[in-house]
């Protein structure tokens, strides 16, 4: 068997296309949705994710700042920065990109963002909403994971799926998303992590493998069962000194064994990274929706 691949960024780009008459809506009433990113340091990758939010931003008409600040900032002073964007009625999304510095505490962070501008959907909040499966304000990621398997026509209902990794903002909410008793979703979950035993044996169980680990590669064909879906959310830069950027990406998968079992299989790029974008972009509209209709 070889696999279909599922095009994140054709999906990704019907998602935002179905933000447009949204967008205009607010636009009549006087509103134009806006988001504010936060990039503290010179990390080369978030320097790329911010500007891709930005440019998103821009392509669908939607307002947009970005906040740059040295590495060596104050905790408090970046609290003052939030403090300001939550009072700012220009400004209905707010993400502060991660990683942050060691000394900067991401959860004391998260947490003085309002929640109802918490476009990433990591405040303790927005989790506990999603966690009752009330919707609310959903991480990207994982959201963006449920609208490929949703868009492939890939029922995930009373499948096995095994998550490979558990971060809070993809392994744990995907897992909770796909356990919920709801539509595209009743899936049976496990997820795998660094202290999983037999780790092989239990990949090779998934109808749907969510690869979400942060290792280059680490999914091999001989992992997984013939005719698995997978999607790949890793996004890794590893040298290559042959190429004009000296990097190549890589996922958490590696492709062309998988290739060969798989009946669908997410590309790297072009399959989640598109996803999260345009979910970050439909969350941000759905604030302005929110905050204006509370007024
Ligand atoms: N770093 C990696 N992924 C994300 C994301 O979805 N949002 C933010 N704010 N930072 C990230």
């Amino acid at each position: 068997m070889s696999a279909q691949l599922i095009d994140g960024k054709q999906i990704a780009q019907s998602i935002k296309n179905n933000l447009k008459g949204r967008i205009s809506a607010l636009k009549e009433k006087g509103i134009t949705p806006g988001l504010a990113a936060v990039l503290v340091g010179d990390n080369p990758a978030s320097q790329t994710y911010v500007n891709s939010k930005v440019k998103a931003c821009e392509k669908l008409g939607l307002f947009s700042k970005v906040i740059k600040r040295p590495a060596n900032i104050d905790q408090y002073e970046l609290i003052q920065i939030i403090n300001e964007l939550n009072n700012n009625d220009k400004i209905h999304g707010i993400l502060v990109q991660s990683p942050l510095p060691s000394d900067i505490d991401e959860l004391t962070i998260t947490l003085n963002i309002k929640p109802e501008k918490d476009v990433d959907g990591f405040h303790p909040y927005n989790v506990g909403i999603m966690l009752l499966g009330r919707g609310g304000l959903l991480p990207c990621t994982p959201h963006g994971i449920m609208k490929l398997l949703e868009y492939s026509n890939i029922d995930p209902s009373g499948k096995e799926v095994v998550i490979v990794g558990r971060s809070n903002i993809v392994g744990k909410p995907i897992a909770a998303m796909l356990l919920q008793k709801a539509k595209n979703a009743n899936a049976t979950i496990t997820v795998v992590h660094s202290r999983s035993q037999n780790i092989p044996e239990i990949t090779k169980r998934a109808d749907i493998l969510i690869a979400a680990i942060g290792q280059p590669e680490f999914i091999k064909g001989g992992m997984v069962k013939d005719g698995v879906v997978i999607i790949d959310v890793g996004i890794n830069r590893i040298e290559a000194p042959e190429t004009n950027k000296g990097y190549r990406l890589v996922g958490d998968v590696e492709f062309d064994s998988c290739f060969e079992k798989a009946s669908y299989i997410t590309p790297v790029p072009g399959g989640v990274g598109p996803m999260t974008i345009a979910m970050l972009m439909e969350n941000t509209v759905k604030a302005a929706e929110l905050i204006s209709s509370s007024l």
